[in-house]
């Protein structure tokens, strides 16, 4: 069977029945037509950048390399710029700077692919993929049909949307749209871009001197998988009641409090973790980031069993501590 190590940067050591690397729309509609029903049930991977994978997968896990930049319409404000599923985002991010177009900059050196941002509407820095999405294009895996969607049919809501709910598993991102600024608009309210820009004597930032300062701030904190295996954010940040926020900070004066509509609160992840003792603590072979207590950390060969006490004994910690229940981001698969 063949591994999935180094199709998760978790770097879990998970084996798979047989792995298809999709390099095209009309290979994927080929392998529906010929594996019709077993298709409808195999694994999507990306970047394996948000998933913890359970145990070995017994049936066909399919990789995105479906790779493609181009532009498909311009008006003198804007661009529709369409990336095939497979891109590495990143790459895609720089591509986009180099060639002048706008929007994307704050979304830096996320790890992942193309087709996996829009899943988990991923964001950073002030800037939410929704802000800038047009359209996508999904084959389906039962009939191979394939299906745009454009930004209201996707649910985006906070890392999330309908392709991680109510659609799950069952369409194949094969290339994404973006409506990106010819004469840009840069995205600065975020505290720590703008200490960085100044460190740096920027005045009048550019969208390179942008993308440059979150690549440093990422940098700082956030551990590169190709050497500590970890998934980013492995919980969201918890929204609850502004009254039950308010109490807490009654007894915990420094706990970082983002009031969000409708009387809800969103409250840091990271700092809740590291209040219960957390940060830098070794469970097995996994481990708490030492810079940041949201990154659980594949640290000596891990198993997934290794990660998801780990998960289970700081979910269980925040819950006693504070009342509040911490719901995973990574995507985890069976
Ligand atoms: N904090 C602590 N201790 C920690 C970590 C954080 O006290 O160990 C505090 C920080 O001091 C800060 C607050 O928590 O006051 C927020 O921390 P940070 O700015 O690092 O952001 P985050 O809320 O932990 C979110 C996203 C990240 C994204 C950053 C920057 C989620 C789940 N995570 O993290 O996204 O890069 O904001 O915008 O929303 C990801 O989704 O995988 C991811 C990395």
């Amino acid at each position: 069977m063949p591994s999935l190590k180094s199709y998760n940067t978790f770097g879990l050591d998970v084996r798979c029945s047989q792995l298809v690397r999709v390099r095209s729309k009309a290979q994927l509609e080929g392998f529906i037509l010929e594996n019709n029903p077993l298709a409808e049930s195999c694994i999507i991977l990306g970047g394996g950048s948000n998933v913890l994978l359970l145990g070995d997968i017994e049936r066909p896990v399919l990789r995105n390399e479906i790779k493609e930049r181009s532009v498909v319409s311009e008006s003198k404000k804007h661009v529709i710029v369409r990336a095939g599923g497979g891109e590495n985002w990143h790459r895609f991010v720089r591509w986009c700077i180099r060639e002048g177009y706008g929007g994307l900059e704050n979304l830096s050196l996320i790890p992942g692919s193309v087709g996996a941002a829009p899943m988990q509407n991923i964001g950073a820095y002030g800037v939410e993929i929704k802000d800038v999405f047009h359209s996508l294009e999904a084959v389906n895996l039962k009939t191979g049909k394939t299906r745009v969607f454009k930004k209201a049919a996707c649910a985006f809501g906070y890392r999330t949307s309908v392709f991680k709910e109510r659609l799950k598993g069952k369409y194949f991102i094969t290339s994404v749209n973006f409506k990106l600024d010819k004469i840009h608009q840069l995205s600065l309210s975020y505290g720590a871009i703008q200490t960085e820009l100044s460190n740096r004597n920027v005045s009048n930032p550019t969208i390179k001197d942008v993308s440059d300062v979150v690549i440093a701030i990422r940098r700082s904190k956030l551990p590169d998988p190709k050497e500590i295996g970890n998934s980013g954010s492995f919980f969201k940040n918890p929204i609850i009641k502004s009254a039950k926020a308010k109490n807490l900070k009654k007894d915990y004066p420094t706990i970082p409090v983002y009031p969000q509509a409708d009387k809800m609160s969103k409250i840091s992840a990271g700092w809740l973790i590291e209040q219960c003792g957390w940060k830098g603590k070794k469970m097995g072979g996994a481990g708490c980031y030492k810079k940041h207590a949201l990154i659980l950390i594949n640290r000596k060969n891990a198993t997934p069993q290794d990660i998801l006490k780990l998960c289970a004994a700081i979910q269980e910690s925040v819950s006693q501590k504070f009342g509040i229940d911490l719901i995973p981001e990574v995507n985890f698969i069976k």
